[in-house]
């Protein structure tokens, strides 16, 4: 054999390999190699293909996403009418259309044995596929069910939809019906891309679907999450099918087409509703939205001796369920404040019965989203809930807008606290600047004021802050101060020990430091590291609260964003009043006077590098003063190190300086340089 008819070999039966895992995978759910063998196969394929280009075939598994942009869709006439279905909407409504199926059949009421064939109804897009000789030919959507568009391109590119069926016995000509849809997980992941990279978001999964596969160029739509369930045939020409519906789409799965896995034979009504209620239970778990269940007629003869009024058949119907989307009206946006002081708009609803639950509420995620859906008070709005996804505004209905309606605007204040409202430029989130006071913050502000980095206060925990939030004893940070043992020991879980020693442990705390204190404030964006160096730089609370922004911003790593954090913060009143009654509850550390900024500072031009623990101050706080006073800090020693600041247990770099002969101060020694 040659070389070229080894490649052709080896082609083929990697194609074959291919098409079987595919089958694995998307028809039967069982795949049995790790996507990454797949991977590795389609790859040693491609390789083999790009070498022997004449081997190439549109059937071929690298072939889906082959197809250049068309410039404009063509319409296609459906030689069978692409047919629609009857609603139910109650049981009751069931009844009826079984009563006229009986009758039509001649059956007798009381023996109603009747075979249906049940499946779960998608919300995609419906769509014809026609395969000659095996191969796909022709994709076209459903449009008006007799004209729709060819999307072969398009259909081409979805995994789920073989382009070559498996194993043998076709029809020459075979149009399968089918939805295809994009499930819930892929419409959330492709959603929030789209909203960070400013593209236009789908409003639901089905419209994902369509706006997906009504693409001119199939390299966009292979990019979006689509799969496919058929549900019927079409034409079928040279060959012939089982007589039965349930038995046909056992058949086209044998052919590599995917059928839904919760399709199931019932029989009568009764069989009917307990489907619909087992499918109606599971409906939220489902990954993807379905908005009912179909019942068909089993036999194909049956359906056939039914025949179709006007556009839908005699012999299916569609049991609904109740809406995932309605209409109501948005009575008006509150504000809520979060643990950090995040504002989100809560829109309150004229209560709606959607998705199963009736809602009066729908949380908008910032004013940004507000402002996207140009939500205005008095709104008509389309609620959805589909499965268990949090209910959402989806959009307005402009046309229902009343006159002079207005639109929501962010409050100016706290609508807890009262404090100021900030919105940072380029930011979705506006906030509540009244971090120690604010009762919505709390806990948070608490929890960070005692934790080890902050005031350090041992014992107090995330539980004995709620209750004594709860209990209203502590309104604010200052009020750790006046705790006593005996209230403590009352608490929940609080032994007399343990409330002596917290109490020892707020004593304690009553004596800090300067970067300690401004980190515990909990000001946004001013961490351990900016507030030691704030504290170096102005030395005293006052002179940092007197700063101006051109001062503030002249200290190092201190930009335009954490100089308005700092102003927005000190500007709150309520935070300055929690501040004098932290002093007045006796915190106190020491100041000194402000130092120049860095440039010009005594250490000016000098690199340092700390290492090793230090006893009078962490490495940060070192690190500040340092730079405080016009130095700087780097992370290693090299040549360009002028001193290198070694406390306890300093290892490789006091070796490393050592070797190159860079000054090297101990603890003692740095604190007598900063000093002078
Ligand atoms: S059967 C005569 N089965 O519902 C057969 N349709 O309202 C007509 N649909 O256009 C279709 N899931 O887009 C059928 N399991 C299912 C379905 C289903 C969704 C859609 C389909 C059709 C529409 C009719």
């Amino acid at each position: 054999m040659s070389a070229a008819a080894r490649a052709v070999k080896k082609i083929e039966s990697l194609r074959d390999e291919i098409r079987h895992h595919n089958y694995l995978y998307h028809v039967l759910d069982a795949p049995e190699v790790p996507d990454a063998e797949y991977d590795r196969l389609l790859r040693e394929l491609r390789d083999l293909e790009a070498e022997y280009p004449e081997t190439v075939t549109p059937d071929s598994p690298t072939q889906r996403v082959g197809d250049a942009p068309i410039g404009a869709f063509t319409t296609v006439e459906h030689e069978l009418p692409m047919l629609s279905l009857d609603n139910a909407f109650t049981a009751d409504e069931l009844r009826d259309f079984h009563r006229r199926v009986l009758s039509r059949l001649g059956v007798d009421e009381e023996d109603d044995g009747i075979a249906y064939a049940a499946e779960p109804k998608l919300d995609g897009v419906a769509v014809s596929l026609l395969y000659v000789a095996g191969r796909l030919e022709r994709a076209a959507t459903r449009g008006d069910g007799r004209t729709g568009e060819d999307v072969t391109h398009n259909a081409r590119t979805i995994d789920s939809v073989p382009l070559k069926l498996r194993g043998s016995g076709f029809p020459e000509r075979l149009e399968v019906r089918g939805e295809v849809y994009m499930p819930r997980d892929g419409f959330e992941a492709y959603n929030a891309r789209a909203l960070e990279s400013g593209e236009k978001t789908f409003v639901n999964p089905r419209n994902a679907a369509a706006g997906s596969l009504r693409q001119l160029d199939p390299r966009l739509t292979a990019q979006r999450p689509l799969d496919i369930y058929v549900y019927s045939i079409g034409i079928v020409e040279g060959g012939s099918l089982p007589d039965r519906q349930s038995a046909v789409l056992d058949q086209l799965t044998e052919w590599g087409l995917r059928s839904s896995p919760d399709r199931r034979v019932v029989e009568g009504v009764d069989g009917c509703l307990a489907y619909y209620e087992d499918i109606g239970k599971r409906r939220p778990e489902l990954p993807y939205d379905i908005d009912g269940v179909v019942y068909k007629v089993d036999s194909l003869a049956d359906q056939r001796e039914l025949g179709f009024v006007s556009r839908a058949p005699r012999w299916a119907i569609a049991h609904k369920f109740p809406a995932q989307e309605e209409m109501t009206r948005l009575l008006a946006v509150d504000f809520q404040v979060g643990r950090t002081g995040a504002l989100t708009p809560v829109a309150r609803l004229e209560p709606v019965f959607v998705g199963g639950v009736t809602i009066s509420n729908v949380t908008l995620h910032n004013i940004d989203e507000l402002n996207r859906k140009d939500i205005h008070i008095g709104d008509t709005v389309i609620v959805r809930r589909a499965g268990d996804v949090i209910p959402q505004i989806v959009s307005v209905v402009a046309s229902r807008r009343p006159k002079g309606a207005a639109p929501v605007e962010l409050p100016e204040r706290c609508p807890v606290c009262d404090s100021a409202v900030v919105r940072e430029e380029g930011e979705a989130v506006a906030r509540c600047t009244g971090g120690l006071y604010c009762a919505a913050q709390q806990i948070e502000a608490l929890k960070h004021f005692v934790s080890r980095r902050a005031l350090d206060i041992d014992g107090l925990g995330e539980k004995l802050i709620a209750q004594l939030v709860a209990s209203e004893r502590v309104r604010s940070p200052a009020d750790l101060f006046t705790l006593t043992k005996e209230e403590l020991s009352e608490m929940d879980r609080m032994g007399e020990k343990s409330a002596s020693n917290l109490v020892s442990a707020i004593e304690k705390a009553r004596t800090t430091s300067l970067p300690r204190f401004l980190y515990a404030l909990g000001i946004r964006e001013v961490g351990e590291t900016t507030a030691a160096t704030l504290a170096g730089r102005f030395g005293s609370l006052k002179a940092l609260t007197e700063a101006s922004d051109e001062e503030l911003q002249s200290t190092d790593d201190v930009g335009p964003v954490v100089a308005s954090r700092i102003h927005s913060f000190f500007a709150e009143s309520h935070n300055r009043d929690v501040i004098d009654s932290l002093i007045e509850a006796g915190l106190t550390w020491p100041e000194h006077e402000p130092r120049q900024p860095a440039e010009d500072g005594k250490l000016g031009g000098k690199t340092f590098v700390i290492t090793g623990t230090l006893s009078e101050m962490t490495r940060d706080e070192a690190k500040a003063e340092i730079q405080a006073l016009g130095g700087k800090v780097t992370g290693s020693v090299s040549s360009k190190t002028d001193f290198l600041v070694a406390g306890e247990k300093a290892g490789s770099k006091l070796a490393k300086a050592n070797k190159l002969d860079i000054d090297v101060l101990d603890e003692q020694a740095f604190l007598a340089l900063i000093s002078r």
